[in-house]
């Protein structure tokens, strides 16, 4: 059997062109191995547009003249956000070096990386639109669309995905459906293949979570409750005891007077709860 980097032919590349249905099916030929080429049907998942990579053709505009660097006299950026993007740029040799961070930092007033707060930013770096919008549409953590507030990253690399992290994503994504405040996402791995399957909610860190632990967990990321507090990586014991972060009931943990409580009743924030245990 032979790969081909391109197995459309020419009528599926024109349909595509045209928004062909997705997911498109692709049949790729058997070579004369032996083996049907009908085995070889693969659903290649496309946008609306043709394309495999969302919004790539968004933006272009090529009889527009390219946004300059904004005057600072025409753009208003609020007083925080401009001293903490001038202490990102006071860190590198390079200020340009801080326009990861800067974004950030743009996305946390705004939601997400917006032409305001993308022109705010420019700004302040003085820099072209376009080379923050680039910046910003290369690294996933950096929304280049109007999203929920809560950002929950479901881990489906391998560890997390032989361990259930793809149907941990799917029952979250059912539960939270309706929560517009809520931006969750499959995510690749987030270096914490120890604890599959795991998620990141707002930047917490838990897991194993267990498929029964997964509708309490849906309520305190509703919400805005610590996530399984027992379950988070913060609190988990570590090899050096003086590491350990504060709020680790250690002893009781292991003694199994406090362990993962999965509250059935009362409010979301009720449950699995550490009394007392600082983040
Ligand atoms: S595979 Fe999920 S954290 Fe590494």
């Amino acid at each position: 059997m032979s790969l081909r980097r391109d197995p459309l032919g020419p009528l599926d590349r024109e349909a595509v062109r045209q928004g062909a249905d997705v997911p498109t099916r692709v049949h790729v030929p058997g070579d004369g191995d032996g083996i049907s080429g009908e085995l070889f049907h693969h659903e290649v998942h496309r946008f609306a547009d043709g394309s495999r990579v969302p919004g790539w053709r968004e933006g272009h505009d090529p009889g527009k003249d390219a946004a300059e660097v904004p005057d600072p006299a025409q753009v208003a950026v609020p007083e925080d956000l401009r001293a903490e993007i001038e202490d990102y740029m006071s860190r590198y040799p390079d200020p340009r070096s801080a326009a990861i961070p800067a974004l950030a930092a743009a996305q946390r007033l705004h939601g997400w990386c917006s032409p305001d707060a993308i022109e705010q930013v420019a700004c302040v770096m003085r820099l072209t639109p376009g080379y923050l919008t680039a910046v910003a549409g290369f690294y996933d953590m950096l929304e280049t669309r109007p999203v929920g507030r809560k950002t929950v990253y479901v881990c489906t690399n391998i560890s997390c995905s032989l361990r259930g992290g793809d149907e941990l994503l799917a029952a979250l994504k059912g539960q939270l459906a309706d929560d517009p405040d809520v931006n969750i996402r499959g995510f690749e791995c987030l270096g914490a293949c120890d604890i599959a399957p795991m998620c990141s909610v707002d930047g917490v860190y838990v897991g194993p979570v267990d498929d029964a632990e997964i509708p309490v967990l849906a309520e305190q990321i509703a919400a805005g409750a610590d996530p399984l507090p027992l379950k988070q990586l913060v609190r988990r014991r570590v090899a050096d005891t003086a590491a350990n972060s504060d709020g680790v009931e250690v002893e009781a943990i292991e003694a199994g007077t406090i362990g993962p409580v999965l509250h059935t009743d009362g409010p979301a924030t009720g449950g699995n709860d550490i009394p007392g245990a600082a983040r």
